[in-house]
């Protein structure tokens, strides 16, 4: 973990940065400097997020959608999110990271959140964990923490729990529903949390909780007026097919570009214009003659087809 003051912002030696600590996180939103926080769900994206500079890398579980192919975040296990978040974790070394609690690790018992919380920090490498929901989740929350493992909350739309809230749709669009994501907020800092994402709020309904919080806060179709944002990797790289979220902004169209790499290889290896010399080994011509006079044959034979 780093010392502030503060973190060089050169992405090209993002990997020579100091760790950031959960210290920079609250100087970062003192100061009003944004916290960027980005999904990522293996080595590669990890590094990828590592070098464009994030601050907090979150091992999401909508790992279960994204990468897995499942149709909601419910069925990834503990023992998947173990997986990829070591994986994350051996991609990158500077962003703080936060592994996501899979539905039906925490909820039962304090006992059971605490065992699944220490998972990710003894056997992944991660740096947190995040849960989803105010209520028995703010118990949850102050258990982990109490444990020694920092956590992170998550209100407003909270997917492991989206067919109880009425679907993916925004939250808190009543005064009495916005009062009760307040009042979740308010349980989790009580808890313990070290900061908390806001997700699928009023941008003016985030701006009266982020007033009423002392920790960071990160939004995701939540406004402007928190701490840091988030994405979800695939999301804002244009890898996934189909509608998107009204809050996501695609920053690339990779899935295109994917798309006509792979096509563009296929057509090669069917016209044989794939693999060219230069993509090949060479062996000495002696060793070559050696070989096939083991063989019994004098000359090279024709290409077998
Ligand atoms: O799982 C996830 O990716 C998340 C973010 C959308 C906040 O929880």
């Amino acid at each position: 973990m780093s010392s502030l003051p503060s973190r060089p912002q050169d992405a090209a030696n993002a990997a020579d940065r100091p760790a950031v600590s959960f210290a920079d996180l609250n100087e970062m939103a003192r100061s009003g400097e944004p916290i960027v926080m980005v999904t990522a769900y293996d080595h590669p994206s990890a590094s990828v997020a590592q070098d464009a500079g994030v601050d907090i890398i979150l091992v999401g579980d909508s790992a279960a959608m994204v990468v897995l192919g499942h149709d909601s975040t419910l069925p990834i296990t503990m023992d998947e999110m173990v997986m990829l978040s070591s994986a994350v974790r051996r991609g990158a070394h500077t962003p703080l990271i936060v592994g996501d609690m899979p539905f039906g690790s925490y909820e039962a018992s304090d006992a059971l959140a605490v065992k699944n919380a220490q998972r990710f920090i003894k056997e992944a490498g991660c740096d947190a964990v995040k849960l989803e929901g105010g209520g028995t989740s703010a118990q949850r929350a102050r258990a982990i923490a109490a444990a020694g493992v920092p956590v992170m909350g998550h209100i407003g739309l909270t997917p492991q729990t989206a067919a109880a809230l009425g679907g993916y749709k925004a939250q808190g669009r009543t005064a009495g529903a916005a009062a009760s994501v307040l009042e979740d907020a308010m349980r989790l800092q009580d808890a313990g949390c070290f900061s908390i994402v806001i997700e699928c709020v009023p941008s003016a309904v985030t701006e009266v909780i982020v007033e009423q919080l002392s920790i960071p806060t990160i939004g995701i179709g939540a406004g402007p007026s928190t701490a840091g944002q988030v994405l979800v990797y695939h999301d804002l790289l244009g890898l996934r097919e189909g509608r998107t979220a009204k809050f996501v902004k695609p920053y690339a169209t990779l899935r295109d570009s994917a798309i006509r790499a792979v096509t563009t290889y296929a057509s090669e290896v069917r016209s044989g214009e794939y693999p060219g010399p230069e993509h090949g080994y060479s062996i000495e011509p002696a060793e070559l003659n050696s070989l096939r006079q083991s063989l019994g044959q004098t000359k090279a034979p024709g290409r077998v087809q």
